[in-house]
């Protein structure tokens, strides 16, 4: 038997009902905000990647599925959406004109992670992309659709929120914090040691208990941000407070991905396990030039569609469609399929192909969900009628074949 490949799942039965009405919800809301679809390809050129995610990560480091193809190009799966849709969005040249774009998009990403639960090594995301826009209303318009999708699902949620700061603050807080680090440096985890020299940010996020209490004292960017962006975290807080939403400041929330500047976020369920982030997001103002477009700035999200879909409410579903049986010896296969064709104008039709007794068509009809059990008998044949029930009402009646 051949199996999946490790931390590869499919999605079937109820769980591709969840997956398909998640991606519509979230799809509906995302319109509403004006956000327009773009697909792009699943594989792109390396340096993609290692531009824009950023060569110090983890997911451009060691997570990525890289390779040569036959045409010898350096190509590899994307990790996430954000850099193919800035590609995208720079290859058309919408970067050379004033105007805000807004891209929705969804669909596989892959990272050769450590599989878990909730990590996987081919996930879904449904993300977000907006361009042109400096403004952090921006940034709290994107947390209000994130807040509106996940209300729609019914999925409780934290919001963390940092800042992150940008090119005047970032590099002078940077150097106070390598050298902080610097001084703890035989006191901290290996990993933390090397990110002193790669990407001393991300030692704030490290996840080992002792390194944790000893960045208790760690400088915090927070405290460190120029004018500007001190200006828009408040102003952020401050339309947050006044929507309702509730959110923790959380100083060591640095993103696993370089392009970052100023806000960042992150939803977070406590009903899921070790692996709780269920989108993540922030501006990301410089991506757009380092990836030789004109300075544009940009905000955007994603959100993990497998880590959502245990916490994702359905709607009570509801009995639908029709179905069509016959309970007569001779072939009439041939009515049954011109009547379902006509009445598939109008939604769901299924056939039963079998001859059956009444219960035992209105058993397939209740198992199919259907609204009405449609069937032709001795009878019916007899008069051009098809006997109609219908299951919700629990009323029946006949009508001429060619009237229905
Ligand atoms: P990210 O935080 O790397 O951000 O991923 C977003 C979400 O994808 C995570 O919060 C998580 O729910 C889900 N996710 C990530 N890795 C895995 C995995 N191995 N298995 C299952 N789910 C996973 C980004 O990817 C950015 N592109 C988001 C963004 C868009 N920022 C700006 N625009």
């Amino acid at each position: 038997m051949i199996n999946a490949l490790r931390g590869m799942k499919d999605i079937a039965f109820e769980e591709s009902e969840k997956f398909i009405y998640t991606i519509e919800t979230a799809t509906q809301i995302a319109k509403r905000y004006g956000y327009a679809y773009i697909e792009t390809p699943l594989l792109e050129e390396t340096k993609l990647f290692k531009r824009s995610v950023g060569e110090s990560s983890d997911i451009v480091g060691k997570e990525m599925y890289q390779f040569i193809d036959k045409g010898k190009n350096d190509v590899c799966l994307r990790p996430e959406g954000t850099a193919g849709v800035v590609r995208a969005y720079v290859q058309a040249k919408l970067d050379r004109r004033p105007r805000k774009d807004k891209f929705y998009y969804y669909g596989p990403m892959f990272r050769y992670e450590k599989p878990q639960k909730g990590r996987l090594r081919e996930f879904h995301q449904f993300g977000c992309e907006s361009f042109g826009e400096a403004s952090v209303y921006e940034d709290f318009n994107i947390i209000l659709m994130m807040r509106d999708i996940f209300d729609a699902l019914g999925i409780a949620y934290t919001l963390k929120i940092n800042s992150l700061g940008c090119p005047e603050c970032m590099p002078i807080y940077r150097e106070n914090l390598v050298t902080f680090l610097t001084n703890i440096k035989e006191e901290l985890c290996e990993d933390c040691n090397r990110r002193i020299d790669t990407n001393p940010i991300r030692v704030l996020d490290c996840k080992n208990d002792h390194c944790q209490s000893l960045l208790k004292n760690s400088p915090k960017l927070i405290n460190n941000l120029c004018e500007s962006c001190d200006s828009d975290f408040e102003t952020l807080k401050k339309l947050l407070d006044s929507s309702g939403i509730e959110y923790e400041v959380d100083t060591n929330l640095v993103r696993g991905l370089d392009y970052y500047n100023k806000s960042a976020f992150e939803f977070v369920s406590s009903e899921i396990g070790a692996q709780s982030a269920i989108a993540g997001g922030g501006r990301y103002d410089k991506l757009v030039e380092y990836l030789d477009g004109k300075s544009t700035p940009a905000v955007g999200f994603a959100i993990g569609i497998e880590r959502i879909l245990d916490l994702v409410q359905m709607p009570q579903s509801q009995r639908e469609g029709i179905y069509l049986g016959s309970m007569v010896e001779e072939d009439i296969m041939d009515t049954l399929f011109t009547i379902a064709s006509r009445k598939r104008q109008e939604g769901r039709v299924e056939i039963e192909y079998a001859k059956k007794s009444l219960k035992a068509h209105l058993k397939g009809a209740d198992k199919m969900n259907a609204r009405y059990c449609a069937v032709i008998g001795e009878d019916e044949l007899a008069s051009g009628e098809v006997w109609v029930k219908d299951l919700e009402t629990k009323e029946d009646k006949r009508v001429k074949i060619e009237e229905w």
